[in-house]
């Protein structure tokens, strides 16, 4: 219900969903395990943003240094993405979202690159929020990318390179949380976040919960937003 949500609502909420492994290393289970659950956390709180009446929702979920963690990890988590992603998405769906993805795709195998493809047709028509999710995903990559076809369209406005980032209609974050503990963006939406508020928080991301999401968006309610002005 809306009502129950803090009535300044953010138009995009972005979320670096830090503590998987952690998690699961305090239950003496594999990293892999933290990462299953984390993404049930994603569906969960993209709901409760949806309903609270956020437009968008990103999420970092495998970033360009990801791939660089042990394979059984990497493994792990194409596996999630095969075997979870359309079915977790599909509450997404019905709940009227669409869903996008940023990051360089064409590193994943050709069916996960499918998988990710169906997903966005799927939920192409949705209207009621957009959740972007990022895989493959870091920002120095993204805006080197901008800049270079800038260059090479010979047209370096701010326009035009906004328009070149994957986040090409979406609008900038609102706010940043980052769970995990840990107080940095680690190459998540440096662009965007020019003017983005930032919340840290201790609560590993599997145990990110409404609660917790209701607190941050009462405190955000009550900051004072100036971009830089007076
Ligand atoms: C950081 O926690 C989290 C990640 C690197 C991946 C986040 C992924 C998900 C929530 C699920 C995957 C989503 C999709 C769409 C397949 P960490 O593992 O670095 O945790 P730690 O800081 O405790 O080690």
């Amino acid at each position: 219900m809306k009502s129950e949500w803090p009535s300044r609502i953010p138009t995009h909420i972005a979320f670096i969903m830090d503590g998987n492994g952690r998690w699961a290393k305090k239950r003496l289970m594999p990293r892999s395990y933290g990462h299953k659950v984390g993404v049930e956390t994603m569906r969960r709180i993209a709901l409760d943003v949806f309903d609270a009446g956020i437009s968008y929702m990103s999420v970092y979920a495998f970033s360009t240094e990801n791939k660089a963690r042990p394979q059984e990890e990497v493994d792990g988590l194409f596996h999630l993405i095969r075997t979870r992603l359309e079915e977790l998405m599909a509450d997404i769906i019905a709940r009227g979202a669409r869903v996008v993805f940023m990051g360089d795709l064409q590193y994943f195998p050709q069916d996960i690159q499918e998988i990710l493809q169906r997903v966005k047709e799927k939920s192409a028509a949705g209207r009621s929020g957009t959740l972007n999710i990022g895989l493959n995903y870091g920002a120095r990559d993204e805006i080197l990318r901008a800049a270079a076809q800038c260059v090479q369209a010979g047209d370096a406005t701010p326009e035009a390179f906004a328009k070149r980032l994957y986040t090409a209609d979406i609008p900038d974050p609102d706010l940043i949380v980052r769970t995990g503990g840990e107080k940095r963006l680690s190459n998540f939406m440096l662009y965007q976040a020019a003017y983005s508020e930032l919340f840290f928080s201790d609560t590993l991301w599997p145990d990110f919960d409404t609660a917790e999401l209701k607190a941050l968006l009462t405190e955000y309610a009550k900051r004072n937003r100036r971009y830089g002005k007076v």
